[in-house]
């Protein structure tokens, strides 16, 4: 028997505003929290635990960024997509694209984030954007929220924490789903929703004057992102029940360091707190096991009236993830100076010695992505689809403009193989979109040359270049998966 995916497995591939986008300035859109992110040096890279995600920003800092005329912002030029989406859409339609995942930057739409009336520019452009994907029947896969959070809400409202931002959000929500009815059927609320109880700023708009994180504030913010989020699923449900929803998780499969009883508990401890927020979103309820983790770190959520009741009421219609690497966990009283440190996804922690890693240190464990279909299939039952994957990467262009990145096309293989090892266990999958399926700014380092693209785009970390595009040579071998749904590598 051929081997191969479901009949209708969405392929694709990922993108977001905040890094691909560009338009900066550009048809009324304001300021978003990603335009000031600053261009960081290897050097820098090294001293700042392998993320800007992990330094609070002050009101200071972020000012600076909004006026200054010298520093190298890249996520504000991207790669450009606002100017050059035809020829993209067509090249993910000649890979056979089945779905595209993009996000709106919400300050395209609602450039300060609190106007009563949309900007017309920005609604027209998604216009375009989405009948050019409908044109070659690729589904689009919107997120709401992907880091671009205008920056009005933080300096005049402090971000998420501020309860009224609730409101700007369900504006916002309702207005494109409004707007695209019959257009997008697939919706995303908050990308990577966990990532606000580790940072506060890209996503929450959180400043911190004294420099340090404050937890209280980013789970009062998280709270507020769960209402939001479950407000919107019930107005997109309203406006067109063909509307599907979902959450999207940073998933961070822990693994304990040894059989040692306290590693094997302290690793319970670390998925509880990665799936706090897929708890919420999807069974419509605070865990439990979260009241001794508030009550310790001093945090009180203040529930409006009603909360509970909108939580239960609205949950998600499938979820959503992120999956790079796993990591490896042991209790503090197990562990010896000499466990080696290794550089990850929003976290660091202790390398896996069976493993290998990325150039950037991520370590790569397809089986891993196995391990964590089997576990949310199990505890949720409802659909997953894995809207981010894949290898950050540098690439070489050769004498005749060819690339050959046999590394990715390794990556990828190997987690794909796993995917297909998850549906054959009995995991339901919708779909699969690698991240940056055309190259694109790093999130976390604001760098260009972490490639993750089938197609390669022409430029450098300070924005030189002709951003021309070309097909690397895992463009060609995506498009023999998609074309005989995974069979060319299922049976070889
Ligand atoms: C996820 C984000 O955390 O990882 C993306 O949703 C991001 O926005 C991706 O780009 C890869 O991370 P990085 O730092 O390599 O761009």
């Amino acid at each position: 028997m051929t081997k191969q995916f479901p009949k209708g497995f969405l392929w694709g591939g990922a993108t977001a505003a905040n890094q691909y986008e560009g338009g900066f300035g550009e048809g009324g859109r304001g300021f978003a929290t990603s335009d000031t992110s600053r261009a960081v040096s290897p050097e820098e890279r090294k001293t700042m635990g392998g993320s800007e995600f992990n330094s609070p920003m002050t009101l200071e800092k972020l000012k600076f960024a909004m006026e200054d005329t010298e520093g190298l912002y890249p996520k504000r030029w991207g790669s450009d997509f606002y100017n050059r989406y035809k020829e993209d859409i067509a090249l993910f339609a000649e890979m056979g694209f089945k779905t595209f995942r993009l996000s709106i930057a919400w300050p395209r739409i609602f450039p300060k984030g609190d106007e009563l009336e949309p900007n017309e520019e920005g609604l027209a452009f998604y216009d375009k954007v989405f009948d050019e994907l409908n044109k070659y029947g690729i589904e689009p896969l919107v997120t709401l929220s992907h880091y671009e959070f205008p920056i009005h809400l933080v300096t005049e409202y402090g971000g998420w924490k501020n309860r009224k931002v609730i409101d700007f959000f369900v504006r916002y929500a309702e207005t494109v789903f409004n707007r695209y009815k019959g257009k997008v059927k697939y919706w995303l609320t908050f990308n990577e929703i966990n990532i606000l109880g580790m940072t506060g700023y890209l996503s929450g708009g959180l400043l911190f004057e004294d420099g340090k994180l404050h937890l209280d504030e980013m789970y009062q913010a998280v709270h507020h992102q769960f209402i939001a989020s479950s407000l919107a699923t019930k107005a997109a449900h309203e406006i067109d029940p063909e509307n599907k929803v979902g959450m999207m998780l940073a998933r961070m499969e822990a693994y304990p360091a040894t059989c040692h009883p306290d590693d094997i508990m302290n690793a319970v401890q670390k998925d509880q707190s990665n799936l706090f927020y897929s708890d919420v979103q999807i069974r419509g309820e605070y865990p439990r096991y979260m009241n001794r983790f508030f009550r310790e770190n001093n945090i009180e959520i203040k529930f409006e009236p009603g909360d509970e009741a909108i939580l239960k009421q609205y949950p998600v219609d499938f979820m959503s993830f992120s999956y790079y690497m796993t990591s490896v966990t042991r209790h503090p009283n197990n562990q010896t100076a000499e466990q080696k440190a290794t550089a990850g996804n929003l976290i660091t922690g202790e390398a896996n010695p069976y493993l290998e890693a990325s150039d950037w240190g991520w370590q790569i464990d397809p089986v891993g992505l196995r391990v964590t279909l089997n576990k949310l299939y199990d505890r949720y039952q409802i659909p997953l689809f894995i809207v981010e994957n894949g290898l950050g990467a540098l690439d070489t262009v050769e004498a005749d403009g060819s690339i050959h990145d046999s590394y990715r096309i390794d990556y990828l293989e190997k987690h794909i193989e796993q995917m297909y090892e998850a549906i054959e266990d009995g995991v339901e999958l919708m779909g699969y979109t690698p991240w940056g399926c055309i190259d694109l700014v790093s999130a976390s380092t604001s760098e260009m040359s972490k490639r993750y693209g089938f197609i390669y785009v022409d430029a450098d970390d300070q924005g030189n270049g002709t951003f021309d595009r070309s097909r690397k040579d895992s463009f060609f071998w995506y498009k023999d998966v998609i074309a005989t749904n995974g069979a060319n590598i299922l049976n070889d």
